[in-house]
């Protein structure tokens, strides 16, 4: 299950992510953790010190390995030089797996031991000023498009993206990659307002949007969000003191969090494990290929002197099934 966590800035996008990840550790799923927001911090928020989340290993830096690795024996793709982060997979493609291993986890994951197990943690590494607003910028991200667009997960795994909720993943498929979007909102008008720009957005996709409300105080805010956002909103979160502690360096055993808090998240996984239900592979093979066609028309066809559209296979469909036949 593929899982986004969205929102404004400072809304707490990574602190939901990170506990939503510790807790899904907590009851023995297997978990892969990637931080493709602009600033990495999931690292320390899952309780890396400044010198191991230095260390972590950048997708971005590794792109030709992952494209080498996904490309396979693809005859569509001439070589790894062609794809963009929006070349689907075809028959011949490299698939991934949550639970395996690959050259691609060796590359670019590193575990990160958490109470109840350990998880795979991803990141795309770190923006320069000179990656903002250059193609590059993209490229940095793209390799988790790729990652997800070449990712077979199962029903009881689980992948979860701490993502901006800026325009960049709008330009990309990004924001259409998950079987669930979390909106991490607070009771605040611009909270509310990157919940409707996203909305507004999604309805075209059909992606799952649900709101969590944090930093939340009291009935007022809750009648705040409630009549801002109506049936989206899935559940809220109050002010932790189990997550100040952990920000001040003395993280307290996970069953120590808010009871209020735990159940929020239960709550989390029964709508993810729901979503499973109305998982839909044709049509997320179909909108790979959408956003795969426009960015070559874009830029993707002067950018690699190739017609990317010739890299479509029209008969592969992504699924599970084709997982289990390579
Ligand atoms: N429920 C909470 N209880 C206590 N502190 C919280 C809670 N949610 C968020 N915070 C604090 O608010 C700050 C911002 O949260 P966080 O870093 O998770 O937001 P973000 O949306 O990931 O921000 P950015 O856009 O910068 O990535 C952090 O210091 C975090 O510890
Ligand atoms: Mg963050």
């Amino acid at each position: 299950m593929k899982i986004a966590f969205v929102g404004k800035g400072g809304s707490g996008k990574t602190t939901l992510s990170s506990l939503f990840i510790r807790h899904l550790a907590a009851v023995g799923a297997p978990v892969i953790a990637i931080d493709a927001d602009i600033n990495q911090h999931l690292g320390p928020a899952l309780g890396l010190d400044e010198t191991r989340a230095a260390e972590l290993p950048a997708m971005g830096e590794r792109l030709p390995l992952i494209k080498d690795y996904l490309r396979g024996s693809n005859p569509r793709i001439a070589s790894a030089d062609t794809m963009i982060k929006t070349t689907p997979p075809g028959e011949g493609s490299r698939l991934l797996r949550v639970g395996e291993n690959n050259p691609v986890y060796d590359s670019c994951a590193r575990p990160v031991e958490l109470d109840g197990g350990a998880v795979r943690l991803m990141v795309t590494g770190p923006f320069t000023d000179a990656d903002l607003g250059v193609a590059c910028y993209h490229s940095k991200t793209g390799a988790v498009e790729l990652c997800l667009n070449h990712l077979v997960d199962g029903r009881d795994e689980y992948v979860v993206v701490d993502m901006t909720a800026g325009s960049d993943s709008f330009a990309s498929g990004m924001f259409t990659r998950f079987d669930i979007t979390f909106l991490v909102a607070e009771p605040t008008r611009k909270g509310v307002s990157v919940y409707r720009q996203y909305k507004e957005y999604a309805r075209d996709f059909g992606v799952e949007l649900k709101v969590v409300g944090n930093k939340v105080q009291g009935a007022e805010d809750i009648d705040f969000l409630r009549a801002e956002v109506g049936d989206d909103l899935l559940v809220t979160v109050g002010h932790s003191d189990w997550v100040r502690a952990m920000e001040k360096g003395r993280p307290p055993r996970f069953t120590l969090l808010e009871d209020t808090n735990r159940d929020a998240l239960r709550q989390l996984q029964t709508t993810v494990d729901t979503a499973y239900e109305r998982r839909d592979w044709e049509r997320y093979t179909r909108q790979m290929v959408h956003f795969h066609l426009k960015n070559a028309q874009s830029w993707g066809n002067e950018r690699t002197g190739a017609d990317l559209a010739a890299q479509v296979d029209p008969h592969f469909v992504l699924g599970e099934s084709v997982a289990a036949a390579v």
